[in-house]
């Protein structure tokens, strides 16, 4: 329900973007203004802190009577539109980032700017955030820490936030920060803004970034040294239609948390374009093998900085078919030999035609077929059965996983839109592409009278 209310929320963003808003009014909206003064606090969480962070209030509070050491390196983690620097994506990231690092780590908190009180629009919410993230580079620069100690992390409009800092610490005090992550920042707004306007490689010295829902609320062009398009960054999987903005726009939270301390690694890889990574997962994509992990390029989070020579590069993966986490998958490179045999049991015309077939009915989905995406889909699934017959040695559990793997990952992603579209018997989770698009309508129609 609370992802339902956020969804309400931020279909606020969509309608004043670039849709229901005419030309004239829509620039305006776009142009920054300073909206006045924003009161930002700090939670500052440290292994010392025993779980319970300190309070800073201040924009540019005196750090001297708490734990923050001037000798550790420094992490500040920003929010979003309508969100606060104390919910439990940021405990997690925090708690996430101490068990890895010794760290002092800044939890900005602007929660009025960002308009959890109601009544305070989105275009003055992305004011704000320019006015936030000035006051964190001032911060960042009175702390006066060498650069390659400061590591910004936004989400959202946050991100954008992150890179205002970038940009005012470079211009206040000559200092380049080591690194901003972008997690899905903000799209309405900010699209096709000029760099000085949003979140842009210039603000630090590696930027990565993590879009999730470039549909509504995340900004789909690549902004920094490297952009990673988990699930073709939008509809993640899990993620009902019903909510697709809110819970995918937050997922890149998770992928972030999750990547600091996993075993499993976010594998991605460098296409020119999510069609060609789908379908051609190795083949067209750049071989990468040369820089190590199996015929990888790259890792999605906080491990993306081990891989530096991104060229402005867009990355590619997919991740588990499911809401909760681990959301890492597996990648191909690091099947385990027993599965790879499996598949090789199977004769290549057989793979062939489950290819095709996996590709086929991912065609009707994107061609709006939802009819016949999903009985085909459901045949597929009754037809799962029947492969197990040319496989030697493998039982009829290890199916999924040699479909997986023959299709590229795509049988995954058919598998994510079945459940959303496709009704099931007696399924409170049946959501027609009809029905979605009257929740969405209505929402929008709220939104506007919200808004007008
Ligand atoms: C910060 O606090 C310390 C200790 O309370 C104090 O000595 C110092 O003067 C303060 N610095 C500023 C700039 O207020
Ligand atoms: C920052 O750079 C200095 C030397 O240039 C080095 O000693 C230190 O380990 C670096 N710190 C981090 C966090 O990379
Ligand atoms: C800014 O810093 C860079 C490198 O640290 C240095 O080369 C440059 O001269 C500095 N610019 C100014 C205006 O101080
Ligand atoms: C699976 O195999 C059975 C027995 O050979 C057959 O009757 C059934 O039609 C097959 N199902 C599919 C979907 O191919």
């Amino acid at each position: 329900m609370q992802r339902l209310l956020a969804f309400v929320f931020f279909s606020l963003m969509a309608a004043l973007g670039e849709k229901s808003l005419s030309e004239a009014c829509y620039a305006k909206a776009r142009r920054f203004v300073s909206d006045g003064p924003v009161d930002v606090k700090y939670y500052l969480h440290t292994r010392e802190n025993g779980g319970t962070p300190t309070v800073l209030t201040g924009n540019i509070p005196n750090v001297s009577d708490t734990h923050y050491r001037s000798d550790r390196p420094t992490k500040f983690i920003i929010h979003g539109f309508r969100s606060q620097g104390d919910l439990p994506w940021v405990l997690e990231m925090a708690n996430a980032l101490l068990q890895a690092e010794d760290l002092n780590v800044f939890a900005v908190d602007w929660r009025e700017g960002a308009a959890s009180v109601v009544g305070v629009t989105y275009i003055k919410a992305k004011n704000n955030c320019r006015t936030v993230g000035q006051i964190v580079g001032e911060f960042v620069t009175k702390l006066g820490q060498p650069p390659n100690m400061t590591h910004i992390i936004g989400h959202s409009l946050g991100a954008h936030a992150a890179g205002f800092a970038g940009m005012t610490a470079q211009s206040e005090a000559n200092l380049t920060i080591a690194r901003i992550s972008g997690l899905d920042p903000a799209g309405p707004l900010f699209r096709g803004n000029p760099p000085a306007d949003r979140l842009d490689r210039s603000d630090a010295t590696f930027v990565d970034v993590i879009h999730t829902e470039t549909f509504i609320l995340g900004i789909k062009e690549p902004v920094g040294h490297v952009d990673f398009y988990p699930n073709e960054g939008w509809l993640q999987p899990g993620c009902f239609l019903s909510e697709l903005s809110a819970c995918s726009h937050s997922r890149a939270q998770d992928f972030f948390t999750e990547s600091i301390s996993s075993e499993c690694q976010f594998l991605a890889y460098r296409c020119h374009s999510w069609d060609t990574f789908i379908r051609n997962q190795q083949l067209l994509c750049d071989d990468c093998s040369h820089i190590g992990l199996n015929g990888a390029c790259s890792v999605m989070g906080y491990h993306s900085v081990n891989y530096r020579n991104y060229a402005g590069d867009s990355m590619y993966l997919m991740t588990k078919n499911a809401d909760i986490p681990p959301h890492c998958r597996t990648g191909r490179a690091r099947r385990d030999t027993e599965t790879e045999q499996c598949v090789q049991s199977l004769d290549s015309d057989l793979r062939q035609e489950i290819r095709d077939y996996v590709d086929s009915i991912a065609d009707m989905k994107e061609m709006g077929l939802q009819e016949d995406f999903c009985s085909m889909y459901s045949v597929m699934e009754a037809g799962v059965a029947n492969i197990t017959a040319p496989v030697t040695n493998c039982g009829p559990e290890d199916i999924p996983v040699i479909l997986e793997y023959i299709a590229d990952g795509k049988y995954d992603a058919v598998k994510g839109w079945a459940v959303d579209l496709c009704p099931r018997s007696g399924g409170d989770r049946a959501f027609t592409l009809k029905s979605a698009s009257l929740v969405i309508g209505l929402q929008l129609i709220l939104v506007v009278t919200l808004w007008g």
